[in-house]
Formats: C-alpha cells, structure tokens, sequence
C-alpha cells in the first residue's frame, strides 16, 4: 500500500518542515513512513531531521546521472527520510523533473509518503508535490495571508485532482475558534488539528530533532499526534501511484 500527502501552504514559515517530521513520526508507530525533502530550492528538513551534515542528499541524486535515492536515504526516528541539501548551485544543477522519478522508486517501498512543500506556486519544482500527491495536507496559520494563500493550493491541487487531506492550523496563541469555523467553510476536508505556539517547537528545532522526539508530552506534539490519527492513509496500489508519479506531465505554474 502507499498513499502520498503533499504537505503545503502557500505561504513561507507557517510549519510544513515542522508538521512533516511530527505527522511522519505519529504516522510511523502504525505505518512504514518515508520523508522526503521536496522543497528543493529553500530546503530546511536537514536542519529539523539532524542531517545538516548529510553525505548525500536529493540534490545528488536529481543531477544526470547522479546518485541512486537509496544513498540520499537515512534512518531517523523511526523513519525514512530523504533531506535535500542547500547549495544554490546545487539547486540550479538539479533537475526537478526527475523527482518524479525519485518519488515513484520511493513509493514502491513504503506505505506512506510525506512530501514537504515549496512555499508557493511559481515554478516546476514548487507545483510538484502539490499535483502529484494523492492529497494535500495544508498548513495554515490564522492570519488572513496564511489562510489565503492555503486556499490557493487547495485550489490549485482540486484543479489537478488531488484531494485535501484536511488542513492543520499551527501557531495558534488563544481561541481562534472563530477564524477557524470560518475557514471551514471554505476548506474541503477536517480542521486534522490545533497546535499551539510552542517554545517546545522552537527548542526542537534549535536541537535539530523532530518535536515528537524532543518533546513527546508537549501539547504541540499531542495535537500533531491527534491530526496523524485523522489522517487514515489510504492503501493505494505502490505500482499504480509510482506509475502515475513517473508518467505525470508537471503543468506550467499559474
Ligand atoms: N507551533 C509552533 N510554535 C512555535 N514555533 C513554531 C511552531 N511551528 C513552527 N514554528 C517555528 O516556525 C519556524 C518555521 O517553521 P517551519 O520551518 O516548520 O515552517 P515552514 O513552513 O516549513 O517554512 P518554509 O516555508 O521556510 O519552508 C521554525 O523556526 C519553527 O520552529
Ligand atoms: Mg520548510
């Protein structure tokens, strides 16, 4: 089985590389779960994984003939994570049209499989995972931009038949129940969850390890752990979704 989720948002800093790690770990006691660096051009899951040092990253293995994925792939808490690195020149080297390829080798060898999104819509690469992943995680803050530029992607991927997994609402300092009810009107799928501003989130982050890892307990990592038992990873045929990855002609950004 293999279900892809695109974790996005549009805007930059909402929490993509946060979230992406936090519902990989939840995900990981029940699921065999493979992360991956898709944000190729502004990369920051290394600093998040503990792989700032990395040998080998996506960067290596997008290039013609480059590394094979299985070099740029690490065991990390419980999880398969594939970070990419972030040398510009390394970004301009690679080629983003063979991250489909990357992609579909990596869904045939796990069950689910979490892309962390480019911030905007404006390239190739950045449209990707977006377009291609069987539903979009979108991350929002409650902020009027955040919650706009969320409804862009939700749009945006509608239009290429992906599905909205449902959106997590992270950085949220008091009751936000209002901002909240209102934007459920306008996102198809659940509010997965309501994470707090957390110090522990940002402690994580500066120890280079996973929220789930560094603070467990944490009211943040619980609300993660609560959006990853919304999330019922479908169990999709491997065969059929590394197809579709493989074949998919990636449209033009709008
Ligand atoms: N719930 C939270 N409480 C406090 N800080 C948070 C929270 N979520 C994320 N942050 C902090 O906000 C910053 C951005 O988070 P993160 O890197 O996950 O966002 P992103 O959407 O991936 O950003 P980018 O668009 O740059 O890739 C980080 O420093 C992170 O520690
Ligand atoms: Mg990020």
């Amino acid at each position: 089985m293999v279900e892809a989720f695109a974790v996005a948002s549009g805007k930059g800093g909402t929490g993509k590389t946060t979230s992406t790690m936090a519902l990989g770990m939840a995900l990981a006691e029940r699921y065999d779960v493979t992360v991956v660096d898709a944000d190729t051009g502004m990369a920051n899951l290394l600093f998040h994984a503990g792989l700032s040092d990395a040998d080998t990253t996506l960067h290596d293995v997008l290039v013609e003939g480059g590394a094979p994925v299985s070099a740029a792939t690490y065991d990390r808490f419980g999880m398969s994570v594939v970070p990419c690195g972030t040398s510009l020149a390394a970004f301009e080297a690679a080629d983003p049209d063979r991250l489909r390829d990357v992609v579909a080798e990596l869904a045939g060898d796990t069950d689910v499989l979490l892309l962390d999104s480019p911030a905007t819509l404006n390239s190739k690469s950045a449209v990707l995972p977006i377009v291609l992943a069987d539903r979009v995680v979108v991350v929002l803050n409650p902020t009027v931009p955040a919650i706009s530029d969320g409804l862009k992607v939700q749009e945006y991927a509608l239009s290429y038949g992906s599905g909205i997994a449902g959106t997590v609402f992270n950085r949220v300092r008091g009751d936000v129940g209002d901002v909240r009810s209102k934007a459920e009107r306008y996102f198809e799928g659940p509010t997965l969850a309501t994470v707090p501003e957390s110090d522990s989130v940002q402690a994580a982050r500066s120890a280079g390890v996973p929220l789930l890892a560094h603070a467990p307990e944490s009211p943040a990592a619980e609300a993660f752990r609560t959006a990853a038992g919304r999330l019922s990873p479908n169990d999709g045929d491997s065969g059929d979704v590394a197809e579709r990855f493989r074949t998919a002609v990636i449209p033009d950004p709008p």
